[in-house]
């Protein structure tokens, strides 16, 4: 299906250097780790090595929370996808730390991958925490969370398989409701937003939200059986 996406970044690189360790576990780890992009749909049971079912994370940050779930679930697969290089850095490093084998990395924009790299009904969730919020409203068309991009998320899901989104951004948060009830193809789980899913741990994100007083409010939205 083709869908008129937009080409305004959901992102900009931020400059942040990289630590010594995040380099080494970059370089030690990036080869067995990392996806490299390609503008073709590739084969996600090749990638993990195993046919279990795939959550593909957008802009994982540092990634921790990345990994405590796959460290949680090792029947699951986790393809994060990210474009900042010191984060992907450590979660690599969180990767060695921990030992787990269930995530793979590609270093892309993530309306990309998607656009080319994801066939559709092959992924059984989302997960979306903290995205960049772009709080001022001549910004408001780099949100990620908008339509078309929904529907595609919606088509990238097999029927069952959920988006689960996280904001400490109120009107970011209505704005995702919106979108995501007016797109045909998704149901709400719940009445409005979503009751906090116990199992997802604290990002870096979402402390710094909580410290300003900010109010965090989950979205859940699963991909019609239909
Ligand atoms: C506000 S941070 C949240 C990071 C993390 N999820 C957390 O809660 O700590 C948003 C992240 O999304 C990434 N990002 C934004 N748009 C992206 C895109 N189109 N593709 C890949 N990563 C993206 C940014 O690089 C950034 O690291």
């Amino acid at each position: 299906m083709g869908y008129e996406l937009s080409h305004i970044k959901s992102y900009v690189l931020r400059a942040g250097r990289m630590s010594a360790a995040q380099r080494r576990s970059y370089e030690t780890l990036a080869e067995g780790f990392i996806v490299p992009f390609v503008p073709e749909p590739v084969d996600l049971p090749h990638i993990f090595g195993n046919e279990n079912p795939v959550t593909l994370e957008i802009g994982f940050g540092m990634g921790i929370a990345t990994a405590m779930i796959a460290e949680d679930n090792p029947q699951k697969n986790y393809l994060g996808v990210e474009v900042h290089r010191p984060g992907i850095g450590r979660l690599l490093w969180e990767i060695e730390k921990r030992s787990v084998s269930n995530i793979r990395i590609i270093e892309y924009d993530a309306v990309e991958v998607l656009e080319k790299m994801i066939r559709p009904s092959s992924l059984s969730a989302f997960h979306i925490f903290f995205p960049d919020p772009w709080p001022k409203k001549r910004h408001h068309k780099r949100r990620l969370i908008t339509r078309p991009f929904t529907d595609m998320l919606a088509e990238k899901l097999c029927p069952g398989g959920y988006i689960y989104m996280v904001t400490d951004w109120a009107d970011y948060g209505d704005w995702a409701l919106a979108e995501l009830s007016a797109t045909p193809a998704l149901k709400n789980r719940y009445a409005g937003f979503a009751e906090h899913q116990n199992w997802r741990p604290e990002t870096k994100f979402e402390r710094k939200g909580l410290e300003k007083q900010h109010e965090v409010r989950e979205l859940y939205f699963i991909r019609d059986l239909v």
